[in-house]
């Protein structure tokens, strides 16, 4: 049987909502915006890794902000830009998780959350989203200080289910993310949320490609 774990932002929760708040100061800037402010939230937590300066993915988020508003010169003051910031704990869950990990559920499959978000911000997060109740536990890079790809947080992950690689899958629309666990050796399943979402040509493919978690409730082998 296997033993399933998903990334949280962009995989179950969607961060893209943000983009409602920065319309009404941004306008059609907004995408862009948006865009460009997560682009750089993943640069800072590779570059911290790299590093081994690790902070909580939640300062990496608010240094990112505070850059792209700054590049963008957009209107954004302390307290605007903390509002935005709020507004990362009460991300939506896309329409298809609650029904694709009943789904999962279902076939008896146990269900982690893995993310390079804390312990505590990723708790509160699934659970005002509706979907907290669906998983064995929640599993944080934060234990480890470093972030995703970092081989030593996907075998955090594995000390944390006790399953093995073989039978692991590491459930993402994070290209990035789905490399990283596919290079430390666990299965894979890239969630292609959006026709414009691109692979990374680097020769590794995941081992599934889905366009929801219903159909990876159905086609995943097993
Ligand atoms: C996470 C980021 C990578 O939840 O989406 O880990």
């Amino acid at each position: 049987m296997p033993t399933l774990a998903f990334d949280v932002y962009g995989t179950l929760i969607d961060p893209s909502d943000v983009t409602r708040q920065l319309r009404t100061t941004l306008g059609e800037r907004a995408e862009g915006f948006y865009q460009s402010w997560r682009d750089k939230q993943l640069e800072y937590s590779f570059r911290r890794g790299l590093m081994g300066a690790y902070v909580d993915f939640a300062q990496c988020t608010r240094e990112a902000l505070a850059f792209v508003c700054a590049q963008a010169q957009a209107p954004f003051d302390a307290a605007a830009q903390q509002g935005l910031l709020e507004a990362w704990n009460h991300l939506p869950a896309f329409a298809d998780s609650a029904p694709g990990l009943v789904a999962l559920q279902q076939r008896g499959i146990r269900l982690y959350a893995f993310s390079n978000g804390s312990q505590a911000a990723v708790g509160a997060l699934l659970e005002q989203a509706g979907l907290a109740e669906f998983f064995d536990e929640i599993v944080s890079v934060e234990a480890v200080h470093n972030f995703k790809p970092a081989p030593l947080v996907y075998q955090h992950l594995l000390s944390r289910t006790g399953s093995a690689a073989a039978t692991t899958w590491l459930v993402s629309s994070n290209p990035f993310d789905v490399l990283g666990a596919s290079h430390a050796g666990l299965r894979s399943a890239w969630v292609r949320r959006s026709e414009q979402a691109q692979f990374d040509p680097w020769g590794i493919e995941p081992d599934l490609q889905v366009a929801s978690l219903l159909q990876l409730a159905e086609r995943l082998p097993g």
